[in-house]
């Protein structure tokens, strides 16, 4: 059992009791109806969420007014229309005993949507640090109705039976918008020094205090340290506490980073270690003697236990730890820490998902997150029998899910070992949690009954006297080898041989494809000394830095002085050279103890056309369909599964 002592102990927020110190920080989720209002794919989201038994729970974005939307599928409170919903998302929040607080948002001129419409604000006319269009400046009364619409927006969190609010004072939205000198210009009593340009969200929390009362629990949500060049610090941010405290705020929620700020810390990828941000709460508590919240990659509750044990914050978070396992936490009581799925930070289900593509809340681990209404809870009424061929995360995923819906599994690969292309993938710098996913995946399919069958090719003539009744087709990607003079020479290799082992690291490499297998192995022997140059024959890099993956590969390669060249394709290879071609020159280059080759995959699905002639219900799921990522590979290994 857990002796999670500390972190399952309640704590008093004026006259709120939160039953435990876990808390599911906002997320947004792209679920609402466009027109703001609750819809019931939020709700059962929510209801999934809440079934976590964190202490307290807080809304995603909740725009306060109708010019601060992010996008139009953002929950609102701008009107009493919104009451009804705002209502059942409450009680949803209330199931298992949590408080739940809502939070109120501005987004400023941090909305593509209302910057296209031409209708963003912002405290002065400089352009968005996300999209680089500017804003609109707001004037005086502009101000004065986005202060009032917070208060009044959390009256009605109130009437809806919410427990607190959280201001949104992070991230590079309104509130931080007027306190970074990044973005605000202002010469009036809004702008200037740091004391002036906090005066907005302390107006901002002294409305809120207004419209809800004395007894009422305010929260604010804070970047403590804007993160970026000339941002402001963690210092400055101490120096208006007793200003924030006096306003009206309860407890501060020390977050980190901006959308704006370098390496996606908002929503840290795996460089940062669990609890990177502590200190920041720790330095804010000890300065203000008020009820911190920290946040940040934290995924283990034994360390957020540590935490607050030690006085360092009050509360801790677990955001995507929430999305990827809804019930880590009452694992972690019953003392199953193993069965718990650890969030790897890869952030492409959940924020980058919705940031950059658009879409609704994911997890790219974990199924059923953003899918509560049409993920299937009873069993299969026709139990199949079915074959899985392949036990990457394609098919690991389906056999999950097959198994858990009763059908009968067989599960196939004819490596000597389950996990696919994350063998390889969990091999660059940071990367090793994606093979403590990819071992808890196959240990909870072994649990449930399941034996993984490995070094078992299935082949045409295995189908064909077996005849299973049912295949889901999970068999990735093969490599590409191109066709070039020179490739069969001894110091040609591919990136797998590298990557496991089989070829050490020489002195120096030419990697050839600056995908994101290119990348990662040039990183994995760039961290053990090897001199790297990556060519790639696109004008640039296909592995974009505005993800927060990406930008860690581009910045590891910068920091081992590795040299990057696009543009650049092989032409042949020598003995002791390489030709190149760059802007339609030859050009030759020597000295390199390998040549490693990542030039990409092609789907591997061969026993296709054997299934189609031989009518076997199939479906073909992940790379083996076409090759992508972890997402669409876990996704569609699901879907297969409940469609058996
Ligand atoms: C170095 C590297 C780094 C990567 N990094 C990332 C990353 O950071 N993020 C990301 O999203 N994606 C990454 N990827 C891509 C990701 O690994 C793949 O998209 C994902 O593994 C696809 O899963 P899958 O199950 O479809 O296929 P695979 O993982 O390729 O698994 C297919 C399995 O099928 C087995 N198989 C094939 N044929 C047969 C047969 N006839 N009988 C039995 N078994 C068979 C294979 O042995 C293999 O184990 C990376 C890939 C590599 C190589
Ligand atoms: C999908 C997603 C949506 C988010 N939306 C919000 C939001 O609405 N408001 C907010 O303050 N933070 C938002 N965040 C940031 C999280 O609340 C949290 O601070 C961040 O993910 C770091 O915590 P973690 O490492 O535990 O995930 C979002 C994060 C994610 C992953």
């Amino acid at each position: 059992m857990s002796n999670l002592r500390a972190l399952l102990s309640p704590m008093t927020i004026k006259n709120l009791e939160i039953p435990n110190r876990a808390v599911l920080p906002p997320m947004g989720t792209g679920l609402c109806n466009r027109d703001g209002t609750v819809s019931d794919a939020q709700l059962a989201y929510m209801r999934r969420q809440a079934a976590s038994g964190a202490g307290l729970l807080i809304t995603e974005i909740t725009a306060v007014h109708p010019d601060g939307v992010v996008v139009p599928a953002q929950i609102a409170a701008w009107d009493d229309r919104f009451i009804p919903g705002l209502k059942q998302l409450a009680e949803v929040m209330h199931l298992s005993g949590s408080k739940a607080a809502m939070q109120l948002h501005h987004a400023g001129r941090e909305s593509h949507y209302l910057l296209k419409k031409g209708r963003a604000m912002g405290p002065s006319a400089a352009p968005s640090l996300i999209y680089g269009q500017a804003p609109r400046e707001m004037t005086p009364e502009d101000i004065q109705e986005v202060i009032l619409s917070f208060g009044t927006a959390a009256a009605r969190a109130r009437q809806a039976g919410f427990d607190a609010v959280e201001i949104h004072g992070a991230h590079g939205y309104l509130l931080t918008q007027f306190l970074s000198a990044i973005s605000n210009h202002r010469t009036d009593y809004y702008g200037g020094s740091f004391a002036n340009r906090a005066r907005f969200v302390i107006d901002v929390l002294r409305s809120v205090r207004k419209h809800v009362g004395d007894d009422f629990p305010v929260l604010l949500r804070i970047s403590a340290e804007e993160y970026i060049k000339g941002g402001y610090t963690v210092d400055d941010l101490l120096t208006i506490l007793p200003d924030l405290v006096s306003a009206g705020m309860d407890v501060l929620h020390a977050s980190v980073g901006t959308h704006g700020s370098p390496a996606g810390i908002t929503s840290a990828p795996p460089e940062f270690d669990t609890g990177f941000n502590v200190w920041r709460a720790q330095k804010i508590k000890a300065a203000a003697n008020i009820p911190v919240i920290a946040v940040g990659r934290f995924n283990d509750p034994r360390k957020a236990d540590q935490v607050i044990a030690r006085g360092e914050a009050d509360f801790v978070a677990f955001g995507r730890q929430q999305l990827c396992d809804p019930d880590f936490l009452t694992k972690a009581k019953q003392g199953r820490y193993d069965d718990i799925r650890l969030c790897i930070a890869c952030n492409q289900g959940c924020i980058e998902r919705e940031m950059f593509e658009g879409k609704s809340i994911r997890c790219a681990i974990n199924p059923e997150t953003g899918q509560e209404l049409v993920y299937p809870q009873a069993p299969a009424a026709v139990p199949r029998k079915v074959w899985i061929v392949g036990a990457g995360p394609a098919g690991l995923t389906a056999a999950y899910e097959a198994q858990r819906l009763g059908h009968d599994v067989s599960i196939f690969d004819q490596e000597n070992a389950a996990g696919g292309n994350i063998l390889y993938a969990c091999k660059a710098p940071h990367k090793e949690i994606y093979l403590d996913w990819i071992e808890w995946l196959t240990r909870q399919v072994e649990q449930s009954g399941v034996s993984i069958r490995t070094g078992t090719q299935i082949t045409e003539a295995l189908i064909a006297e077996e005849k299973p009744e049912r295949v889901i087709l999970a068999t990735g990607g093969e490599k590409i080898i191109p066709a070039i003079s020179g490739i069969d020479l001894p110091h040609v290799v591919d990136a797998w041989q590298i990557l496991d082992g089989r070829v050490a690291p020489g002195r120096s490499a030419l990697v050839v494809g600056g995908g994101l297998i290119g990348m990662e192995t040039a990183c994995f022997l760039a961290a053990r000394g090897c001199v790297v140059t990556l060519i790639e024959q696109m004008p640039s890099s296909p592995v974009p830095k505005f993800t927060s993956h990406g930008y860690s590969l581009h910045k590891y390669l910068r920091e081992k002085a590795s040299i990057l060249r696009f543009g650049c394709s092989l032409k042949t290879i020598q003995p002791d050279s390489v030709t190149l071609i760059v802007n339609d020159q030859e050009e030759q280059q020597s000295g390199f103890d390998h040549v490693v080759l990542a030039v990409g995959m092609r789907p591997r699905n061969d026993l296709k056309a054997y299934l189609e002639e031989s009518a076997t219900p199939h479906t073909v799921v992940g790379d083996a369909l076409k090759v992508r990522r972890i997402m669409e590979a876990t996704e569609e290994g699901a879907k297969a599964a409940w469609e058996l």
